[in-house]
């Protein structure tokens, strides 16, 4: 049986995940299948992540978390990063006041001070000014990479017990989840990569410990509000067992 339809999802699903995290991949080989520059498949990607956003508002997902730019993709030619910096001051400047009306909050997640200023500025300012009211959460993993930001809570977790603000013997799972980058966000429920790689690519290590994977052969800029919902779904056909021998849908 055909399960949802995009006008009736709500009350089709019976598990939304709070929290859904993407590899937007593919977006070079969406622009090389349409014979276009990589730019261009980032500037079409851009039209996805909005979709994506107005998908998760509407089945009800609180954090929406997308991996943007990783550690590793400084090494990228100089013309690429570029472009790819410029295509978020753009996002900011066009779509800063729609995440506003729809009571989106954003956070940044990653090396912020890598960043050149100018973007370092847009993003702050919206930052600030999405922070007061909210419902939903957008987290763009910028500059992310998910060994380093391992290695910082280990570094901050050494200061202190050096400084003798923390016995090295109390140090267990809560305490590394909370020198995260951001330890007030939950775990991803369900972690969505496009365009086929079977890979983490250093997104997250921690956080999706207990995830619910989904890999979709979809190129990110081809990937919607259909795909998003059918994501949606597959999540809920799954029997999340946490290590035990039952799940909430006994099977
Ligand atoms: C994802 O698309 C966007 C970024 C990593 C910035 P890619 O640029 O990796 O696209 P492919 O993988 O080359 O197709
Ligand atoms: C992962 O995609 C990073 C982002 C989506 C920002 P990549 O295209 O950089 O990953 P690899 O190189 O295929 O592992
Ligand atoms: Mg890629």
């Amino acid at each position: 049986m055909m399960k949802s339809s995009i006008g009736n999802l709500k009350s089709s699903i019976d598990n939304v995940p709070e929290h859904v995290a993407i590899i937007m991949d593919g977006n070079g080989r969406w622009a090389k299948q349409h014979g276009l520059p990589r730019l261009k498949g980032h500037e079409e990607g851009t039209q996805s992540v909005r979709a994506v956003l107005r998908a998760a508002r509407q089945a009800g997902v609180k954090y929406l978390t997308i991996y943007a730019f990783s550690t590793e993709n400084w090494i990228r030619p100089k013309d690429e990063v570029e472009g790819l910096m410029k295509l978020l001051a753009r996002f900011a400047d066009r779509y800063g006041d729609e995440l506003l009306e729809n009571k989106v909050r954003l956070l940044v997640m990653g090396q912020f001070e890598r960043l050149p200023s100018s973007v370092q500025k847009k993003l702050s300012k919206l930052m600030e000014k999405s922070a007061k009211d909210y419902e939903y959460t957008l987290i763009v993993a910028l500059s992310y990479g998910s060994r380093t930001e391992i290695a910082d809570a280990a570094k901050a977790i050494a200061r202190e017990a050096a400084a003798g603000e923390l016995d090295p013997e109390s140090v267990d799972e809560e305490t590394i989840a909370k020198h995260l980058y951001l330890p007030d966000v939950p775990d991803p429920d369900l972690m969505i990569r496009t365009s086929g790689e079977l890979r983490l690519s250093n997104f997250l290590l921690w956080q999706l410990s207990y995830a619910e994977l989904y890999v979709t052969d979809t190129f990110w800029p081809d990937f919607r509000e259909k795909e998003f919902f059918q994501a949606l779904d597959a999540f809920d056909q799954r029997g999340r067992r946490y290590g035990g021998i039952v799940t909430q849908k006994g099977r």
